[in-house]
């Protein structure tokens, strides 16, 4: 019985065995099998750090952009503006190897697996309040920025193929991608942990390629224009501010404000007010921070004008133009004959250089030009020409002065020369011209390196006036700025670096106004031009960009773009301003307060920016 079970055994012992050799053989044929085929199956390393894949195309499907799906525990990899690298399987695998970088424009989106988001079952369990929850993954739109080529992005021929590995990219290689680097930190780039968004204030392509600063009222502008000047000023450039509303007059003090102090202490930022700031206001007007340490009045001068840019603003008909005119031109004379200018040879030589479409006469002052046109009128009208001339060098020659006017033909109409005479007794009244009592504008302690200028216009209740204003000042900056520009050392770039910032520009260049006024707009379209290689760079800031005209917003470069909510100025802007996908116009109108779309020529492609709160103190206007 025993033996039979042994025999049993030895049975079932020789059976396994030769099973297990069986196997073994299988094993190793198997091996054979994996090893003739290339090797064990790895996952790619492509693979392994990948966080997503990208889809296959639909009929729907756009140049330059790409579906990505991904699991839902990845999602939070890939916030909208992140950077992804995308990467085609290599041709064994059947993909191109190509490489390619591209930018989050839409989404992070979730999806349910297997079902649409829309399907009724889905939809009647939340209406219900059932616990149906299908497991969910993510999309994002994909744009491609380019295709990368030995560390080089290079427009792409063609796209990624489907199923290419998508794998987001680190914090720093971000900066790095989208150049985030430069001394003027603009805040934080919105959808990433902590992304310091930067400018460099030194490239010429950004600052003296002008910047736009545009959005609704409370949008958040004058915190950016303001923050933008202390970091200017940090670094080394000069910053004239017209501030038409007395806004910035306390800039060098710091914040008080209780939302901007917790708003800094929450990034790190300390509140401090800005340095070296000078307030300048125009001689017999208020200004709104009468305490301000370093104030100065100034005056502005009648020769520094145009005559064309002065019967703009004057708004003179065309009858009144020509009698103008014709008084300026007997004026010249007079103060020509009365060697008030030219007095010597130098300035003779001098005179062969003006342009009269760009200043005025050396010298002459705004009380000649009206004893003139006074003369005139009186002359036209057959009225004694006895009054009182309060010029005096036209005063002391009297008999000449009347001799230029009574040999000269003279358009009739006394009423139209009364009119233009009662124009410039209204400017003559402001006293801003000409005012011994007050200097010129210090131009060359303006454009000093890290000096802050503000030109406090709150008490000038006109445009005319702050439109002479800022055309003379504009104008006396570009000089200056060419003087710097020439004494500077052969091949160095120049030292003095100086941001102008036009706060309302609407008012000053509207449409409307360089329509009436193009010989004005004449002379900002060439100091912007001009100041590209003078480094004297303009920033325009407005509430109002619909009353831009095409030709200002066409000399700027780089944009802030705060919320603006018409959607006909966004179909204007985005003709103006490219590089800005659909996803990131989408959210303009509906933007925080302080938060930016910022398109800088510095930066790899525009921004969403929640701009850093501002260190100094703002007045409140309303
Ligand atoms: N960068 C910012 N951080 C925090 N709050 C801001 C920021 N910018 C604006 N705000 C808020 O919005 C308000 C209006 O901003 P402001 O700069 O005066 O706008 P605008 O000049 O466009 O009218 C501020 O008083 C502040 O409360
Ligand atoms: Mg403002």
């Amino acid at each position: 019985m025993f033996g039979e079970k042994n025999s049993e055994n030895e049975k079932l012992n020789s059976i396994s065995t030769a099973l297990i050799e069986d196997s073994e053989n299988g094993f190793d044929l198997l091996d054979d099998e994996i090893e003739l085929a290339g090797g064990e199956w790895e996952e790619p390393e492509d693979a392994q750090d990948s966080i997503g894949r990208v889809m296959y195309d639909t009929p729907a499907a756009k140049d330059n952009t790409v579906t990505v799906l991904l699991p839902s525990d990845k999602i939070s990899e890939v916030p909208s503006q992140s950077l992804v690298r995308i990467k085609c399987k290599s041709p064994e695998d059947g993909g191109d190897g190509r490489c390619y970088l591209g930018a989050v424009v839409q989404g992070p989106f979730a999806e349910p697996d297997g079902l649409r988001a829309d399907a009724p079952i889905v939809i009647t369990t939340t209406v219900r309040g059932t616990q149906f929850t299908p497991r969910y993954h993510g999309r994002v739109q994909v744009e491609i920025l380019g295709e990368e080529i030995d560390g080089s992005l290079v427009p792409p021929r063609f796209r990624p193929l489907p199923n290419s590995y998508v794998k987001p990219l680190s914090s720093a290689e971000t900066e790095e991608k989208l150049k985030l680097a430069g001394e003027v930190r603009l805040g934080l780039a919105v959808g990433y942990e902590n992304m310091p968004v930067n400018i460099p204030s030194s490239r010429k392509d950004v600052f003296p390629r002008h910047l736009a600063v545009l959005g609704t009222t409370g949008g958040g502008k004058s915190t950016t224009v303001s923050g933008l000047i202390g970091k200017l000023t940090e670094s080394g450039v000069a910053t004239v501010l017209f501030d038409t509303e007395g806004e910035y007059t306390r800039m060098m003090e710091q914040t008080d404000d209780v939302t901007m102090l917790k708003e800094l202490a929450r990034r790190g930022l300390t509140p401090k007010g800005v340095e070296n700031v000078t307030l300048y206001h125009l001689v017999g007007r208020e200004t709104s921070n009468p305490a301000a340490p370093r104030r100065k009045q100034f005056s502005l001068s009648f020769s520094n004008l145009s005559p064309y840019a002065v019967k703009e603003i004057l708004g003179l008909t065309d009858a009144q133009e020509e009698r103008f005119l014709k008084g300026y031109e007997l004026t010249r004379n007079a103060v020509m004959q009365l060697r008030i200018f030219p007095s010597n040879d130098e300035e003779k030589a001098q005179l062969l250089e003006l342009d009269e479409m760009e200043e005025g006469f050396p010298r002459m002052t705004l009380q000649h030009l009206y004893d003139i046109i006074r003369i005139c009128a009186d002359t036209v009208a057959k009225e004694p020409t006895q009054t009182f001339l309060k010029s005096k060098e036209f005063f002391a020659n009297r008999e000449a002065v009347e001799k230029i006017v009574h040999t000269a033909t003279l358009p009739p109409n006394f009423f139209s020369w009364r009119k233009v005479q009662g124009s410039l007794a209204r400017l003559l009244r402001l006293k801003i011209f000409d005012n011994d009592t007050a200097p010129a504008p210090d131009y060359d302690r303006m454009t000093k390196p890290g000096n802050v200028t503000i030109i406090d216009l709150s008490d000038t209740d006109s445009p005319q006036v702050n439109n002479l204003v800022i055309s003379e000042i504009l104008r006396g900056l570009l000089l200056k700025q060419n003087d710097n520009y020439d004494a500077r050392l052969e091949g160095e770039p120049i030292k003095n670096r100086v941001a102008v910032v036009i706060e309302e520009a609407h008012e000053f260049l509207s449409a409307e106004r360089v329509r009436q006024m193009p010989v004005l707009f004449q002379q900002v379209a060439r100091i912007a031009r001009r100041g590209r290689k003078r480094w004297l760079g303009l920033i325009f800031v407005t509430q109002l960009p619909q009353h831009l005209p095409n030709e200002v917003l066409g000399l700027v470069n780089n944009f802030i773009l705060h919320k603006i909510s018409d959607s006909g100025v966004i179909d204007r802007l985005k003709r103006t301003v490219g590089m800005i996908d659909d996803g990131l116009w989408n959210r303009l109108p509906n933007l925080a307060p302080g938060q930016a779309i910022v398109s800088a020529s510095s930066l790899a492609r525009p921004l969403l920016v929640s701009i850093d709160p501002t260190p100094c103190k703002l007045r409140m206007v309303d």
